[in-house]
């Protein structure tokens, strides 16, 4: 098969055990490769140029609907959502109003939140010695500690629901008819407006939320009802399939590095670390779509303004030029920078909280189970949606030794 072609494979429906082959390949053939898939996008894989175009958002711009690759299936109408649908300096503006809620000092009075959603959740199927991690828990909790803990929200029926509507949006997107997406996005937008009308006459409570609804940009004009719309839905699934991945890789290391449980048992002040390294392997989000604003040479190759180029977060966090020996699992790798949670203006807002959320996941898994295996015969099955951008966890039916709690 031809470099090019392989480029072509790289499309929407790519098997997820091949998105980590085909970024290895790129990176070593084709750094910077055109796929005629799509309509048509670039794909840039090297660490270095990667990292330019995540800051250069001059020249490679987010903020405009054409931007998404794919397309979005026909009819799905996705809200702008800001600040990733934005460019500086409305980016900035809302970056500004929402940083200081997503802040490790503001995170830090969320822990026993977040420790009570996930640490009840494992309750539930700890003394069973067997699980599905992926429905029973990594699905689970994003969605229930932005609600409780950033939204102030406790409804656990209505949560269910979105929860559930997230879920498919993400993991169904290319399975289902469009219809289906669409009549989903269209239930989720019309109960994200419904929540902000009732915020709006509700007492504040300081949160995020109360953040937009009191915030401002381009000079002091309030946002729109579409802008808090979409602010909010970006919240709720930044977090979602990416936190839940990074939870099913996580056991997967556990389950397959020899030592590892041990070493984090002996010296837990480690897992943080260890989770980095982990996503640095194998990143949640393994692409993110920028759109060219004037033709501009990038390794070697010109992208013509108006082009969609892809930046492939799974390829740069694998560049042996910036990790030396890259395919290699160390926790005690020197601090390297890889690019799980992107660069520039629009890294990831809600790294903290993924950062400690994940903490608290692997300290509460430690507490009450040990000896992670896969289920006799199975592995996680996995799903993709945009080219490559996940190779999301559907499905990760595991045993484990359960600890009683008097041992703990
Ligand atoms: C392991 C978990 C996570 C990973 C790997 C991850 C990854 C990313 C990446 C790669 C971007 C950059 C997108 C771009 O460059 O276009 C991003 C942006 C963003 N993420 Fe996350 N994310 C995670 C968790 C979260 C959580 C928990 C939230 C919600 C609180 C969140 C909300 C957002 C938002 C709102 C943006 C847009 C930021 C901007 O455009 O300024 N993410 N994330």
């Amino acid at each position: 098969m031809s470099i090019e072609d392989y480029a072509e494979h790289f499309n929407p429906l790519i098997p997820p055990d091949e998105v980590r082959y085909s970024e290895r390949y790129m990176l070593a053939q084709c750094p910077v490769v055109h796929s005629d898939r799509d309509g048509g996008f670039w794909i840039v894989n090297r660490y270095e140029d990667s990292l330019r175009v995540l800051q250069d958002w001059k020249t490679f711009t987010s903020g405009n609907l054409g931007v998404r690759v794919p397309h979005d299936p026909p009819g799905l109408n996705r809200p702008l959502m800001p600040p990733i649908d934005s460019n500086p300096p409305v980016h900035r503006h809302f970056r500004e109003m929402m940083n200081p809620y997503l802040s490790r000092q503001r995170l830090e009075q969320h822990e026993p939140g977040f420790r009570r959603v996930i640490a009840g959740l494992i309750d539930q199927f700890a003394a069973n010695g067997t699980c599905d991690l992926a429905r029973d828990l990594a699905h689970r909790f994003p969605a229930q500690i932005t609600f409780v803990e950033l939204f102030s929200m406790a409804d656990e029926a209505e949560l269910t629901k979105i929860r559930e509507w997230v879920r498919r949006l993400n993991y169904m997107k290319h399975k289902v008819a469009p219809e289906v997406s669409a009549k989903i996005q269209r239930d989720l937008d019309a109960w994200v407006y419904a929540f902000v009308a009732t915020r709006r006459t509700e007492p504040r409570k300081d949160d995020i939320i109360d953040a937009l609804l009191q915030g401002t940009v381009e000079g002091g004009r309030p946002l729109t009802d579409e802008e808090i719309v979409g602010a909010i839905e970006i919240l709720i699934s930044g977090g979602f399939s990416t936190s839940a991945d990074a939870t099913c890789n996580i056991v997967i290391r556990l389950i397959e590095e020899p030592g590892l449980e041990a070493l984090l048992r002996e010296q837990p002040e480690l897992i943080p670390q260890a989770i980095e390294e982990i996503m640095r392997l194998d990143p949640p989000v393994n692409t993110r779509p920028r759109k060219c604003a004037f033709d501009t040479e990038i390794g070697g190759r010109v992208i013509p303004a108006g082009d969609r180029v892809l930046v492939n977060y799974g390829a740069a966090n694998h560049d042996p030029e910036q990790f030396p020996d890259a395919e290699t699992f160390d926790v005690f790798r020197e601090a390297s920078k890889p690019l799980t949670f992107s660069a520039g203006p629009h890294r990831c807002i809600g790294s903290n909280m993924a950062r400690l959320s994940l903490r608290v996941v692997v300290e509460e898994l430690l507490k009450q189970a040990t000896d992670f295996r896969f289920v006799e015969g199975k592995r996680e099955e996995r799903v993709s949606f945009s080219p490559g951008a996940w190779r999301a966890v559907d499905s990760m039916p595991i045993t484990f030794t359960p600890i009683p709690p008097t041992s703990r």
